[in-house]
């Protein structure tokens, strides 16, 4: 198994894609990050010395080391669902064409890129097309894939397209590639087990809004307050004016989208940064280095921006398996 590859993490976030693939042993040499504050937890979880190159589209490639893959999730906005779906012709849509010059000038053996699930439609298909068809240019066999987090390790519905390149002189004939099997969803409880007292009741301010949410002309009738307070863990989101109760999992994290609660002894509470880490597949003692010392606005949008570990790291053993003998 060829797990002394090098990869550099290109925009790396909080680093999750990182941490997906340390744990099969794949030995990370830098990362590539403009958000200052991304940055600032980054290097609570990976060091103050790690190197990071910044702008990726304004990277001297002589100046980058030598390494074997690149992992990057690259910026969703323009291709999202959520954004103006701009896409190719929005300028964040050409950070792909960054990640390519760099793949080639670096003559890279592989990568593993992200994006969201919006992608596969976005201008009737012609947005991946124009993506696959560059990566295939630039000499790379490409294998994607729709993957929903909920099935590899963590209790969060989150659907994201993955991209694995392997470059075309490497791929082995008639070796075929395999997405990683579903797993179980692991137990939510212990998903959300902040100690921390984020009771959201009457001594918080915007409760009577929320009550009054409860009450307004979409949700009257459908939801009693006693009767939800009775769920433990049951999660619930609210958007616009609806209001939807999740069993077992949450809703996709999103980087503008706080909202989240849940019932714990017949309470609501706030879900918080430290519980959004988590269920992106943060380990407790990594996601401990962000509790209290970055504030939870910034966790929770950042979590919501992020990869899930245990998703990379089953894309990663995919790959790993396809090139091994
Ligand atoms: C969707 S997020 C990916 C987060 C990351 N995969 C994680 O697990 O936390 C995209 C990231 O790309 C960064 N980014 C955008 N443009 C960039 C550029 N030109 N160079 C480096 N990073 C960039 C953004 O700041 C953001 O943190």
């Amino acid at each position: 198994m060829p797990n002394n590859l090098t990869f550099i993490d290109f925009c790396s976030g909080i680093g999750a894609g990182r941490l997906g693939l340390q744990n099969l042993g794949l030995n990370c040499l830098a990362f590539s990050e403009i958000d200052k504050n991304a940055e600032e937890t980054y290097r609570k979880f990976f060091g103050a010395e790690e190197q990071n190159f910044g702008d990726l589209m304004k990277i001297n490639t002589k100046e980058l080391p030598n390494f074997d893959m690149m992992i990057a999730g690259f910026p969703c906005q323009s291709f999202s669902i959520n954004g103006q779906r701009k896409g190719m012709k929005d300028e964040r849509g050409q950070i792909i064409y960054g990640l390519i010059k760099i793949m080639k000038d670096k003559n890279l053996k592989y990568f593993i890129l992200e994006n969201v699930k919006g992608l596969v439609n976005h201008e009737g298909g012609e947005s991946l097309r124009i993506i696959l068809d560059e990566l295939d240019k630039a000499g790379y066999k490409v294998f994607y894939k729709v993957l929903n987090s909920l099935n590899y390790g963590v209790p969060q519905m989150r659907e994201r397209i993955y991209f694995v390149g392997v470059r075309k002189n490497l791929v082995k004939k008639n070796k075929e590639f395999f997405w990683p099997e579903p797993i179980k969803t692991p137990n939510i409880k212990t998903y959300l087990m902040d100690k921390e007292k984020l009771e959201f009741d009457k001594d918080h301010k915007s409760y009577n809004t929320f009550i009054k949410y409860l009450n307004n002309k979409y949700n009257k009738n459908k939801h009693e307050i006693e009767k939800i307070l009775e769920k433990d863990g049951v999660v619930i989101d609210t958007r616009q004016s609806d209001l939807r109760l999740y069993d077992g999992c949450v809703p996709t994290l999103r980087t503008g989208r706080h909202g989240i609660m849940y019932v714990r002894d017949n309470k609501f509470r706030k879900l918080s940064g430290f519980e959004s880490l988590l269920l992106q597949g943060f380990p407790q003692e990594i996601a401990k280095k962000a509790k209290g010392q970055i504030i939870d606005s910034h966790l929770l949008s950042q979590a919501g921006n992020a990869m899930t570990v245990s998703t990379i790291q089953s894309v990663g053993q995919s790959l790993l398996n396809f090139i091994s003998n």
